[in-house]
């Protein structure tokens, strides 16, 4: 059954928003769980599509789970090493974060190649690179990626390119390798350095996360314990943008400034009014905003890629043209097609767009086409004229929490359909 939103756009949002936990942090951290010997409790689990996925693919390995409203327990004292057969893998593209896991428990594993939102080819590539230069034996056939990693040893790993996953991947697999084992030209990401927290809090030894160069010396074990996950930076961003073009006072609860450094700044320099007050970020629109001149996306702690989509939404209707790069992924423009729809003026050369905002968007049918493109559509949708469609919102449900009903809650007129 398809599921969309209908909007009436035009209306003002104002009131409080709370941030969920980050999924890009969970993710990872679901998967390394398995590397514990004892209970782990998760204190903040939001209910995201990804994450219930994640969760399958950690009963086929038999860790129990028990929920009590969003705090999850995972029994993990018997997983198993099981295939990850495609099935579990072709939803999820961070299904990959099992192979650095269960290489790092049990130096063995078969798994199915990831899928996740097309926006690129989404290579793994670096991750089973830097897996063979620590000495895991990789063979790849039939769909599956089957690793030997019974002479794996601790030693120095350098990216040949900048990457969240393989970062992540490679932390875990290191966690349990006796020695000292050293990343180099890792991602910065704030959800790398919540992973390095989780795990050191569970007893590993890892230092330089959010650095250049991880260090990871190798325990016997890791016992088990509580966590509370980091807040999603790309949720809080995204509620930043709507509020800079529809907001009075709207209040933000959970925008780690940290977090979102670049993009607070920017925000600065466009006609909405930002105040910070006992932790929490209140934004209002000030008219039309003007657009930025040139923005490109980048790894942390530069513009993220996952708020390019939102904030060529914004630009769409700022006064002024911008020129945005797309650095990161090859295919993150299938959005550019549905905003034109809706009145949007925007020209795509290779990874180039040139946005020449308009005075209005005019509600149309728009189609998501991954978690980010519907959340740039729905922000479009918001400040559009009339009546807005935004099919396929289950790629909107992977990463946002029941979306519709806390725009609602700040005054948006939205409601989720459903066609048989
Ligand atoms: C993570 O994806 C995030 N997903 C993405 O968020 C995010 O956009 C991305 O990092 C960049 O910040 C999760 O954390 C689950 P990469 P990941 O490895 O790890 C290429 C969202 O909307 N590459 O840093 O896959 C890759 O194709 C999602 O929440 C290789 O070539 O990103 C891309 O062009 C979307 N070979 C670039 O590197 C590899 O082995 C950066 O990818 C791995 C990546």
């Amino acid at each position: 059954m398809e599921e969309s939103f209908l909007i009436n756009g035009g209306k003002i949002l104002s009131g409080k928003v709370e941030v969920e936990a980050s999924k890009n942090a969970y993710l990872p951290i679901l998967a390394s769980s398995i590397l514990c010997d004892k209970d782990v409790t998760f204190l903040n689990v939001p209910n995201f599509s990804d994450i219930h996925s994640m969760c399958e693919i950690l009963k086929r390995l038999n860790v129990k789970f028990e929920y009590f409203g969003n705090v999850l327990s995972l029994d993990v004292s018997n997983v198993k090493n099981e295939k990850i057969t495609h099935d579990l893998t072709n939803k999820l593209r961070a299904s990959i974060f099992l192979l650095g896991a269960m290489l790092g428990k049990f130096r063995q594993a078969i798994i199915s190649y990831p899928g996740g939102c097309n926006i690129g080819q989404r290579p793994i590539d670096i991750h089973i690179n830097a897996f063979k230069s620590l000495g895991v034996k990789v063979i790849e056939k039939h769909g599956y990626i089957y690793c030997n990693a019974s002479n794996m040893k601790a030693g120095k790993v350098v990216f040949t390119s900048v990457s969240v996953g393989a970062t992540e991947s490679l932390m875990m697999c290191a966690c349990l390798l006796k020695g000292e084992t050293t990343l180099v030209n890792v991602a910065k990401e704030p959800e790398i350095v919540d992973l390095a927290n989780f795990l050191n809090k569970m007893g590993g030894k890892i230092s330089g996360a959010g650095t250049d160069v991880i260090k990871i010396i190798g325990v016997e074990s890791l016992h088990g314990g509580e966590y509370k996950v980091m807040p999603d930076r790309i949720i809080a961003g995204t509620y930043l943008i709507l509020g800079a073009m529809c907001g009075k006072n709207l209040q933000i609860s959970g925008f780690r400034k940290e977090d979102n450094n670049f993009l607070f700044n920017i925000m600065r320099e466009s006609a909405c009014e930002i105040i910070e007050k006992n932790g929490n970020i209140i934004v209002s629109a000030r008219g039309r905003n003007k657009a930025y001149r040139y923005l490109e996306t980048a790894p942390f702690p530069n513009f993220p890629t996952d708020l390019q989509p939102q904030i060529m939404a914004m630009q769409s209707v700022a006064s002024g043209t911008c020129v945005l790069k797309e650095n990161v992924f090859e295919n993150r423009f299938n959005h550019v097609m549905e905003l034109v729809k809706m009145n949007a003026d925007i020209f795509v050369k290779d990874r180039i767009a040139i946005i020449s905002g308009v005075e209005k968007l005019y509600g149309a049918d728009v189609f998501a086409t991954d978690l980010r493109a519907g959340a740039g559509l729905v922000l479009a949708g918001l400040v559009a004229d009339g009546y807005t469609t935004v099919h396929n919102v289950q790629y909107i449900d992977r990463g946002y929490e029941n979306l519709e009903r806390k725009l609602e809650m700040l005054g948006a007129d939205i409601k989720r359909i459903k066609f048989e």
